[in-house]
């Protein structure tokens, strides 16, 4: 039997490091099996909806071609288009989709409503990115550093930059899976001071740690992977000049990269800015793993997917 009692993803901070494990070893599977051909209609006949209130290129390209390969069928809805962006309810909508659809998915600005949508809605939530997290990220990134250099346990992940949705979720994976995290961000631009303790509680139990400082350099001095993600979030593209200037000095280069693990992998969410948070010789160089990253988006969501809208019986024949 597997051993995955979750309902929604709406943070890492919710999962125990068994069902972050059961979902990465899920992924794999189902990877081999694309790879191979190999048919999985996990969720034939059922429906996910897709909100989302901001921009994506990944998100909604991998959960629409993931539901469709599980063999079932994705519904995108714009913010914009339906009648939650002319003022409907987050507690309304939820329980209005919940008569049609599976699961759903958004997107948007406040936890809080993902928050809501799982509350008063009757099927499995999945956060596809807040202001706050972006646990699919995440787990996409523990499957490629666990496929590039094996068990996560013991490992060390430096993130430079902005301390952001991406920082808070890799907080709460990393520790929840017994990975070193360092943050290296300037001040004013740290990773939530909430999450950081939740980590660190996380880690203290896991044998993980949690290191936060203002040096890149500390930061970066024999990790396993070296990550960044852009300096302006979504939503917050009126401060990019003021965020360009307090982070300038968080820019992963090569000479950054040098002082970590030889064979250290480079990691970015994407969409990244070359020359900003990352030198093109880094992104598009030999460390870089970002384009296995992005494809593991797929697999893993698709985990994701069956485990929390499937049946725990079909998944067990697979
Ligand atoms: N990394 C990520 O979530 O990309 P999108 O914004 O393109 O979905
Ligand atoms: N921190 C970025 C991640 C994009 C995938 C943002 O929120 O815009």
């Amino acid at each position: 039997m597997i051993e995955f009692t979750q309902k929604h993803l709406l943070t890492l901070a919710d999962w125990s490091p068994a069902d972050i494990l059961v979902t990465l070893n899920l992924a794999d599977r189902l990877k081999t099996m694309r790879k191979n051909h190999v048919p999985h209609p996990l969720l034939a006949g059922k429906t996910l909806a897709m909100i989302f209130t901001k921009s994506s290129t990944r998100t909604r390209v991998s959960f629409e071609v993931g539901i469709h390969e599980l063999g079932g069928y994705g519904l995108f809805l714009s913010g914009g288009d339906i009648q939650l962006g002319r003022g409907e309810t987050i507690a309304d909508t939820a329980r209005v989709l919940s008569r049609y659809v599976d699961g759903i998915m958004i997107r948007t600005f406040r936890q809080s409503d993902v928050e809501a949508l799982a509350q008063y809605g009757a099927v499995p939530v999945i956060n596809g990115l807040t202001d706050d997290y972006h646990p699919c990220q995440i787990l996409a990134d523990l499957m490629t550093i666990r496929e590039r250099k094996g068990e996560l346990a013991g490992r060390r992940l430096a993130f430079i930059g902005d301390g952001n949705n991406v920082a808070n979720s890799l907080l709460l994976g990393c520790a929840k899976t017994g990975m070193h995290i360092a943050v290296a961000s300037p001040e004013g631009y740290e990773p939530s001071a909430q999450v950081i303790s939740r980590a660190r509680e996380i880690a203290r139990k896991t044998g993980g740690s949690v290191l936060i400082t203002r040096e890149p350099r500390e930061a970066v001095r024999g990790a396993d992977a070296v990550y960044t993600d852009v300096w302006a979030s979504m939503g917050q593209e009126s401060q990019q000049a003021e965020r360009r200037a307090a982070l300038i000095s968080y820019h992963v280069d090569e000479a950054l990269m040098g002082l970590a693990a030889s064979d250290a992998l480079f990691l970015h969410c994407l969409p990244a800015h070359r020359g900003e948070e990352v030198a093109p010789g880094v992104i598009d160089g030999p460390h870089s793993a970002v384009f296995d990253e992005a494809e593991n988006r797929l697999h893993a969501q698709k985990a994701i997917m069956a485990l929390l809208m499937g049946q725990p019986e079909t998944l067990c024949k697979i």
